[in-house]
């Protein structure tokens, strides 16, 4: 099915906070504690995204039409990569990467960087990323969200 990529509007930002929601609750169930995958929810409703994207940039990508995934772009980092369940294991993550890397690339920057949580590691290193640290984020008092910082470079 033809997958498009546009920045995320209004209209959608209820489609983003819910393929969050799917996406993390389906696959961080056995790597993060479910207070982890709450808090996580709590904090992509669709008031919360709105307020971010005064900080970013969003994209949202469609499947026939359908919202099926959700990533942005903050200076040269890669951040909020959600892929619907039922769409994942198409190409949908791998097509949003390349999206925000080109993004990040015209935005005059020669390495992109991501927090790749822990199930995510091995598929940002298809993408070309190189782990390089660790780093924890506390989202709320007491909760913490382990990630590793993956970076690749972009080349001319
Ligand atoms: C990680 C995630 C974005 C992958 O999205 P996706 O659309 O299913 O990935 P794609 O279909 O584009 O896969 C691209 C490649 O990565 C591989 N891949 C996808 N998910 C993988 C995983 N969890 N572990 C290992 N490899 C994976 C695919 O097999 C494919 O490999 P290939 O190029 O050899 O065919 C998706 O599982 C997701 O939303 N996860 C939960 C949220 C999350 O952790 N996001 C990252 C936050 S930093």
């Amino acid at each position: 099915m033809r997958l498009q990529i546009s920045e995320l509007n209004e209209p959608d930002y209820p489609r983003a906070s819910e393929i969050v929601a799917e996406s993390v609750r389906a696959f961080w169930s056995d790597h993060y504690d479910p207070t982890v995958i709450e808090t996580v929810v709590e904090q992509n409703t669709p008031e919360r995204i709105s307020e971010r994207s005064l900080r970013q940039e969003d994209y949202l990508a469609r499947q026939g039409g359908r919202a099926v995934g959700y990533a942005a772009v903050k200076q040269n980092e890669i951040g909020h990569l959600f892929i619907r369940p039922d769409a994942a294991g198409q190409g949908v993550g791998a097509a949003l990467v390349a999206y925000c890397n080109e993004v990040i690339r015209q935005g005059g920057y020669d390495t992109a960087k991501v927090y790749a949580s822990r199930p995510a590691i091995e598929f940002y290193a298809k993408q070309g990323f190189l782990a390089d640290g660790e780093k924890s984020f506390e989202l709320k008092p007491g909760v913490f969200l382990d990630s590793v910082l993956m970076t690749r470079p972009l080349g001319d």
